[in-house]
């Protein structure tokens, strides 16, 4: 039966540590010039409604080395929902895609599409969730601290789908999840509560950025607005200005601790020039490992239907 990527949560803990196995894998394999075909002659859909420098590179030259190739479609031409019914979408790009990718606003609409698909769907982000970010973001983790169990993850800013996403993974692999952000820029009450339900990882939310890093061994950080909320940009500064990631802050986090954000980074905002740059940072090893990371993903889903 043909799986679904909507939610990091569509994987079991196994399959997740699989994934990120066979991600570690085809890395190691692509800097021997080695690139097996597993997906060959398969062509994905890449649909963006949204912005996007790495998710569309990383997914197009994915696809290639993997001995398949992509077309790449604008929510403008497809007008999802609104020209024709997303399960008639659907029903049509199965019939000629092998993988449907997606990253669009609502994720109610992803789930439509996966619901009447009859090819995988991925999401490559919706305002709820990001999914292939984390799981790049767990293979960057693992490189950098060689573990990804029982580490203190720190996470700073707005309360949004990388957030969402951070506690989804909180759901598989055990963590100490400490939230940093302010009361009004939560992130999704019903997934915290579910995070904290299955009983796997610690989530604590502060509301003082150094109660948060303090002693983590990982510090993240995604821009205040994001794509789908740039009409809260001034409320979001607002809010969040205690929460920049500077080198003042960084001292409160473990003296190994590695600096993530999974880009674009607005300098200055979120974090200072000064991490970005700083021996901590691991963010370009970050947006590379979505390459590597999303050919597993599609591997595991191609290998599972
Ligand atoms: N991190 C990420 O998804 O980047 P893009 O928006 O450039 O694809
Ligand atoms: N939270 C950001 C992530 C960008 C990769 C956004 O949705 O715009």
């Amino acid at each position: 039966m043909k799986r679904d990527f909507l939610a990091v949560t569509d994987f079991t803990a196994q399959e997740v540590r699989d994934t990120l196995d066979v991600a570690v894998e085809l890395k190691a394999k692509a800097r021997r010039g080695e690139f097996p075909p597993y997906l060959k002659n398969a062509v994905g859909a890449l649909v963006f409604h949204k912005q996007s420098l790495r998710t569309r590179a990383s997914f197009e030259v994915g696809f290639y080395q993997l001995g398949g190739s992509s077309v790449y479609i604008t929510g403008d031409e497809i007008d999802l929902g609104k020209r024709e019914s997303i399960a008639d979408v659907a029903r049509v790009m199965s019939r000629y895609f092998s993988f449907i990718c997606i990253r669009t606003y609502k994720h109610e609409d992803v789930a439509q599409l996966a619901q009447h698909a009859t090819v995988p769907v991925v999401n490559m982000l919706t305002d709820l969730l990001h999914p292939c970010q984390l799981m790049a973001d767990m293979q960057t983790v693992l490189e950098h601290k060689g573990t990804i169990d029982n580490l203190k993850i720190a996470y700073l800013g707005d309360g949004n789908n990388m957030t969402n996403s951070w506690m989804k993974m909180a759901q598989r692999i055990p963590m100490h999840l400490s939230i940093g952000t302010a009361p009004n820029t939560l992130p999704d009450a019903d997934i915290l509560a579910q995070t904290r339900a299955a009983g796997l990882s610690e989530v604590t939310v502060h509301h003082d950025p150094v109660a948060a890093v303090k002693d983590a061994d990982v510090v993240y950080t995604d821009v205040w607005a994001s794509m789908g909320a740039k009409d809260q940009l001034d409320q979001k500064v607002a809010a969040l200005q205690s929460f920049q990631v500077n080198a003042a802050l960084m001292a409160h986090a473990h003296k190994d601790a590695i600096f993530m954000h999974c880009l674009p980074a607005e300098r200055g905002r979120e974090v200072t020039d000064e991490v970005m740059e700083g021996p901590q940072s691991v963010v370009f090893d970050e947006a590379e490992n979505r390459l590597h990371a999303q050919k597993a993903i599609l591997v595991k889903l191609h290998q599972s239907r």
